[in-house]
């Protein structure tokens, strides 16, 4: 979406990222170098923190999703991280008005060996490592409620 061969084909791109305290973010001159661009609003949280110097949010990222994305339009949302994260952050997406089929979560976190042997990743019939690991909600709800 970035790449400047495609950015026009997309408007504006929000991007809530969080994680448990300030020193467990990831990736900080990619976000410093976003937060410099005006076509990316950058929603950076963290679960909580004593630092009086914090100039981000602090809360769940389900929360800040719920006040910071204001439309689901014409929107798509994808959801990548922890499954309490994405089992939380779903709901509040689909009272957005989001969609199921423009609502896009990555089950990364559901595969171990990564190379459909174990057998550990599965939901229902599809396995996340082989048949995913990215999948709509649209394609979930046509699944057992395991993810
Ligand atoms: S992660 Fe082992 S079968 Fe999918």
């Amino acid at each position: 979406m970035l790449d400047p061969a495609n950015r026009g084909r997309f408007k504006d791109i929000h991007v809530i990222y969080g994680a448990r305290a300030p020193g467990m973010l990831l990736y900080r001159e990619e976000l410093a170098a976003w937060e410099r661009r005006d076509d990316i609003h950058m929603h950076i949280t963290v679960d909580s923190t004593n630092d009086p110097n914090w100039k981000y949010n602090v809360g769940f990222v389900p929360t800040i999703t719920e006040q910071k994305i204001k439309s689901a339009d014409n929107a798509i949302a994808m959801v990548c991280g922890p499954p309490i994260m994405i089992k939380f952050t779903q709901p509040v997406l689909e009272r957005l008005g989001f969609p199921p089929e423009r609502i896009i979560l990555s089950l990364e976190m559901r595969m171990k060996c990564g190379i459909g042997i174990c057998g550990r990743c599965n939901i229902g019939d599809q396995y996340v490592c082989k048949d995913g690991p990215v999948f709509s909600l649209a394609q979930l709800k046509q699944m057992p409620p395991e993810y």
